[in-house]
Formats: structure tokens, sequence, C-alpha cells
């Protein structure tokens, strides 16, 4: 099977990365859902006794930021560079560092949390065990994970960026009960799903897990 996924999903971040972050600029403050995970997220880490939290495929890093306003030691880790320049433009206080969720540049058990927000949803499923793989290795023992991503069954392909230039990249659309599989599979126990905006063209969804103590 190919795996020019990679490149392509990170070249086509390089090229989008401007138009991703406008489009996604306060996002937050009309999604009280995400906030609330977030909130819950962050009180999880916190349960656990504070520490490192990865944002993995964190793009322009407002969620990152986010994190750092809910009291959380939270860094941004991301394939493409064009979004990390962004993110370190926009919170020059944080850490941010370019690099891929299928080869974790972290120490074993290093993390106290780790969130992925619509980061794995450009993980071909033959990858998406091999990724869990990582983020359970990097988490510290009875670390929460949090996974966002878009609910559905299909894969839709965009060639076009925000601002209209070329780009290729597929999105894996996902039932929840997909996403659990793989993370039991990776050692995970399931602590929540919560589906947002079923009614909708294009719900998403979060999923709380914790890794084995
Ligand atoms: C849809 S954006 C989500 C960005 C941000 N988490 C958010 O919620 O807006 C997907 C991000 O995942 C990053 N990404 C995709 N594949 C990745 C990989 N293998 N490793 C690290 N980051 C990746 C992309 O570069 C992009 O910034």
């Amino acid at each position: 099977m190919s795996d020019t996924w990679l490149s392509d999903t990170r070249s086509s971040y390089d090229t989008d990365a401007p138009g991703y972050a406008e489009k996604v600029r306060g996002l937050l403050g009309g999604r009280p859902y995400l906030r609330a995970s977030l909130a819950l997220f962050a009180e999880l880490v916190h349960d656990a006794g504070g520490g490192p939290v990865a944002d993995v495929g964190c793009g322009p890093g407002y969620v990152t930021g986010h994190l750092h306003d809910l009291g959380v030691d939270a860094f941004g880790i991301d394939i493409s560079p064009e979004m990390i320049a962004i993110a370190r433009r926009d919170h020059p206080g944080l850490r941010f560092d370019v690099g891929t969720m299928t080869a974790l540049d972290l120490a074993d058990g290093s993390v106290t949390g780790l969130l992925a927000f619509w980061s794995v949803i450009h993980v071909p499923d033959h990858a998406v065990p091999g990724v869990f793989g990582q983020f359970r290795r990097v988490l510290r023992p009875g670390g929460p994970l949090l996974v966002g991503f878009h609910v559905g069954d299909e894969t839709r392909h965009t060639s076009e960026g925000y601002t209209g230039r070329p780009i290729n990249v597929d999105s894996h659309h996902r039932p929840p009960r997909k996403i659990a599989g793989w993370l039991r599979d990776a050692g995970f126990t399931i602590e929540a799903e919560l589906v947002i905006g079923p009614d909708e063209d294009g719900p998403g969804a979060v999923v709380f897990a914790r890794g084995p103590a």
C-alpha cells in the first residue's frame, strides 16, 4: 500500500496553513461542547497530578493555547512546518515541535495526557493501530487521552485549500465505535463518547480514553 499519505498531508497543510489558521481563528468561542470537553480533559489532567500534555496534530495551536489558559502544561506537535511556524507566531510563550504521530519523538511514559483533535482523520485505516500504539507508548500509566474526529463512514478527498491553492489530502470520517475499537486494541479503556451535532451534515465526536495503569 502506498504511504504517500504522510508526505501529501504534510505538503497540503504547508500549502494551506495560512488559510486554515484563518478559518479556525476564534472557532472555540462558538463551540460550547468542544470547550466543555477541553475543560473536562483539563480537569482529568489536573486529577492525574498535572505535567506535560501533548496536542498531537495541533495545527495553528489554538487548542494548545486554550489548554494552557486552563492551567495545563500543553505543547503542540504537527507534521507541517508551516503550521508550526504559525502556532509559534500566535502563541509565542508555548512550545511547538515539528513531528509525526506515526513516530512521536517523545520518551516512553513522558506525557501526563495526550489530545488529538481532528488530526487522526488524515491517518488511513492501516496506520491507525500504529498511531494509537504511539499514543499509548508516550502516555504515563493511566493518563487521559482525548481524540476528536469527523463522524461518518466515508473518505473525503480535498483538492483545493481555503485560499484556492491545490492540495491533496484525504479525511476519513468514522463511526465512534471504530475509533473506540482501535483504542481498546491499543490497550486503552473508553471512559466517554460524545457525538456533537448528530443531526447536522458533518457531525463530530470526542472520545475520552485512559491508558492502562
Ligand atoms: C484538521 S487539522 C486539525 C488541527 C487542530 N488540531 C484543530 O483542531 O484545528 C489536522 C492537523 O493534523 C496535522 N497532521 C496530519 N497528519 C499528521 C501526522 N501524521 N502527525 C502530526 N500531525 C499531523 C496536520 O498538519 C494538521 O495541522
